[in-house]
């Protein structure tokens, strides 16, 4: 089947989560890459001051919380020229079996992670199929592969954003909407800072989501360690669920 390339020049976005860590380094990435429009998604408009400093008109400030109706229904009022969704919203909320906050650990990282993700994108489904070209790209991670039992129940959500994206690709096979899924490591943000772990940059994983998306691929892995999970998925998903269940 022919890639889906897309091109981002010209082209309009909205990020999901745009005020910082790596949902602000692709705003940055998509609007220095010859993005015509970037709809900014934050909870709080204030938080998105400098990056609308920078880059002026080209950068729309449009107020988003994932788990408000209204709210999504509101930007998708607003934002109607969108062709380039990311769905980058996310929250890690710790919690296990063993370890504690088990329930409302799980209920959190739902609401948000899936629940809404998953509103996000159908409430944009239909503007995006309006356009000549259009993507969605949702940020799961490695996680999401093969569980982390220290972060079992943030596995658990990011499993269900891989099974969405398999599940919306097949639908829109047809289409002309690239559907592409973001699988990260441990990225130097405020969401990993208690994780003692090598970590990438915000602004390399951008970069790699960026050209992952305009060579078309559907699976991408934009930092140094989930390339080597990737690699290992690849042979045997079974070695790294073991690998995942050393991490403590
Ligand atoms: N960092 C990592 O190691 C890593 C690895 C794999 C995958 N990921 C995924 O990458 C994405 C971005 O993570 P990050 O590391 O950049 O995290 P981060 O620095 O903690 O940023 C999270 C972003 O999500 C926003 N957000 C949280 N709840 C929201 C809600 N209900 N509605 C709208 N926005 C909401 C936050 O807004 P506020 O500022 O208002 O809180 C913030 O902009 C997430 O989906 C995460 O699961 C991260």
């Amino acid at each position: 089947m022919e890639k889906k390339k897309i091109s981002i020049q010209g082209k309009v976005a909205l990020v999901s989560g745009s005020n910082r860590g790596i949902g602000k380094a692709i705003t940055v990435e998509l609007l220095e890459n010859g993005a015509k429009k970037v709809y900014a998604g934050a909870r709080k408009i204030s938080s998105l001051e400098e990056l609308k400093t920078k880059y002026g008109e080209r950068l729309v400030p449009i107020e988003l919380d994932v788990t408000k109706d209204d709210s999504i229904a509101n930007a998708a009022k607003i934002a109607t020229d969108v062709e380039i969704l990311v769905n980058n919203a996310g929250i890690f909320a710790m919690g296990n079996f063993l370890g504690g906050n088990l329930l409302e650990s799980l209920k959190t990282n739902l609401d948000i992670n899936v629940w809404g993700l998953v509103k996000l994108t159908n409430a944009f489904l239909e503007i995006l199929t309006k356009q000549e070209s259009a993507a969605i790209v949702s940020i799961s991670s490695v996680a999401g592969l093969a569980n982390m039992p220290m972060a079992l129940t943030y596995s658990v959500s990011k499993a269900a954003v891989h099974s969405v994206v398999q599940g919306l690709r097949g639908e829109l096979k047809d289409s002309n909407i690239l559907v592409a899924g973001v699988y990260p490591g441990p990225i130097e943000t405020d969401m990993s800072k208690g994780l003692e772990m090598e970590k990438d940059s915000p602004e390399n994983v951008a970069r790699n989501i960026i050209q992952g998306i305009v060579e078309g691929k559907e699976d991408i892995f934009p930092d140094v360690m989930s390339k080597q999970v990737a690699e290992g998925y690849s042979t045997s998903p079974k070695a790294v669920e073991e690998q995942f269940a050393n991490f403590v």
